[in-house]
């Protein structure tokens, strides 16, 4: 196997370069008529914009040079079978769950799981069996699910057909997966993970290791997101004889485009070939960037940041490419802190009431890394925080606190967002005991808060009160923009 090769990308260019007379789609022919103003940036994409004509394989019956860029991924990320994917981790969530649940099937899920994988329960009608994350109490940041808690799924719900967790979470936040694995193996049952945020997980010994190399059955990854492909560009992994391959193929082809992208797909066969031959140098250098900013954030004590060093009990394992920080003084919030940074033209991940969201990649320079603590250091003096009082530990006062580690199961299906029950706004004070009638999901994560049918309790009802007032934003949601939100009228 020569993992020096890109062979789709070497072949769409190779194409290019024949100059052949195009009499197919798509229309704008190699990017020659593209919008004359808008040329200049998608010319050169567009030149290798093509489609299943001969000698460049078809996605979805793989045969050629998209299969044999497939197979130099499995290789890659450790899997025996990897399909490229053009619709992100989303399409990758929706055919773990449609390959492996029918109508009623039961799943235990990681509760703080992206909506994609909420939006696969209902496109199945399963039934999930939530289990609810621990929060750390030294952060308030919300860590990985407990074995204890899974063992206990597991003796009520012997007939749950896998589970399927998040694994890291957005902050780069993970959970003790290899016991995940026994544990759920022993029970004959899959380990399905969304490692959406860990497609760079395993190759360097600073990063944790991959799902697949703790033994998960059935892996998605945004390559997109750490890696360094397309936007989009993502691949399912999976090992092992507990998954059902051809039900992954056939839901994978009815849920994504019939023309899938090209570039898409050559940049998801670049990025291989990256970490495949330079994985660990390249990642080593975008590590000393992030190992610097972290160093020099300790000369401005107004600012917690938990990089790579933090510990707890709760954090089995953590990203050092995402630094959490926090204003310590408690002057700005999360949400504060994040308008303040972008201000200046240091644009962020994400941010929470208490904490703001950095992601550092392998591509992330010096004089990024530079100009963000340079920031930093104009926050902190302009605000005169390093002379205010620091707050020796932030609880995150607007974490949901879970009550139940195990919920019953809760049925999904596609009514849930058709919408044909009579529904009525209510503001949030006023919707305990009600059932939500859309998903309430603050954007980003992207991680539902409420689903359609749950009840409100005074708990979620809380909490959502303190991030709305606290600026969060709402995906779809009437939240943020009149403060109220949709229940079921009876
Ligand atoms: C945990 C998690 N899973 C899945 C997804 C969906 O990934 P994609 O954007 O590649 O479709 C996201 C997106 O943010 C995510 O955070």
């Amino acid at each position: 196997m020569d993992v020096g090769r890109a062979p789709l990308y070497e072949k769409l260019v190779s194409h290019f370069e024949s100059r052949p007379a195009s009499f197919h789609v798509p229309g704008h022919k190699s990017g020659r008529g593209v919008d004359r103003q808008a040329k200049r940036f998608f010319e050169q994409v567009m030149s290798i914009d093509l489609t299943e004509i001969a000698g460049l394989d078809d996605l979805y019956h793989a045969e050629g040079v998209i299969q044999e860029a497939q197979e130099l991924a499995a290789h890659c990320f450790g899997a025996e079978q990897t399909f490229f994917l053009v619709n992100g981790s989303t399409v990758g969530n929706l055919a773990m769950i449609l390959s492996l649940c029918g109508r009623d099937d039961i799943l235990l899920v990681q509760r703080n799981a992206h909506k994609s994988v909420i939006h696969g329960l209902m496109l199945a009608g399963a039934k999930a069996v939530f289990i609810y994350p621990e929060i750390d109490k030294h952060t308030g940041l919300t860590a990985g699910i407990s074995i204890r808690d899974v063992e206990k799924a597991l003796a009520i719900y012997p007939e749950a057909k896998g589970l399927l967790i998040t694994n890291p979470n957005y902050y780069g936040i993970g959970s003790h997966l290899g016991e995940l694995a026994e544990l759920l193996h022993a029970h004959g049952k899959p380990l399905l993970v969304d490692e959406a945020h860990g497609a760079h997980y395993g190759f360097h010994p600073e990063l944790p290791k991959s799902a697949l190399r703790y033994g998960a059955d059935m892996v998605v990854q945004s390559t997109h997101k750490m890696l360094t492909s397309m936007t989009m560009g993502s691949m399912l992994h999976i090992q092992g004889k507990r998954i059902n391959r051809a039900a992954v193929k056939n839901c994978l082809s009815l849920l994504q485009s019939s023309s899938p992208s090209y570039p898409i797909m050559a940049s998801l066969d670049v990025a291989r070939r990256q970490m495949h031959t330079e994985g660990y140098e390249i990642i080593e250098k975008g590590l000393i960037h992030v190992r610097w900013f972290a160093d020099q954030m300790k000369t401005l004590p107004a600012f917690r940041v938990i990089g790579s060093m933090e510990t707890s009990d709760k954090f089995h394992t953590k990203d050092p490419f995402k630094i959490i920080a926090a204003d310590l003084t408690g002057t700005l919030t999360g949400f504060e802190l994040k308008e303040q940074l972008e201000a200046r033209g240091c644009f962020c991940e994400m941010a929470d009431p208490v904490y703001v969201l950095l992601v550092f990649s392998l591509a992330t320079t010096k004089d990024d890394a530079e100009r963000l603590y340079k920031t930093f250091k104009q926050i902190n003096a302009n605000l005169n925080l390093d002379k205010k009082e620091l707050i020796p530990s932030i609880p995150n006062i607007y974490n949901l606190t879970f009550h139940h580690s195990v919920s019953a199961p809760i049925s999904f299906n596609l009514d849930m967002i058709r919408h044909n029950k009579p529904v009525r706004h209510v503001a949030l004070e006023q919707a305990v005991g009600f059932q939500a009638a859309e998903m309430i999901i603050p954007y980003p994560p992207g991680i539902p808060v409420l689903y359609p049918g749950e009840t409100v309790t005074p708990e979620m009802a809380d909490y959502l009160i303190r991030l709305d007032q606290a600026g969060a934003k709402f995906q779809g949601a009437s939240l943020g923009d009149n403060h109220t939100i949709a229940v079921f009228a009876t």
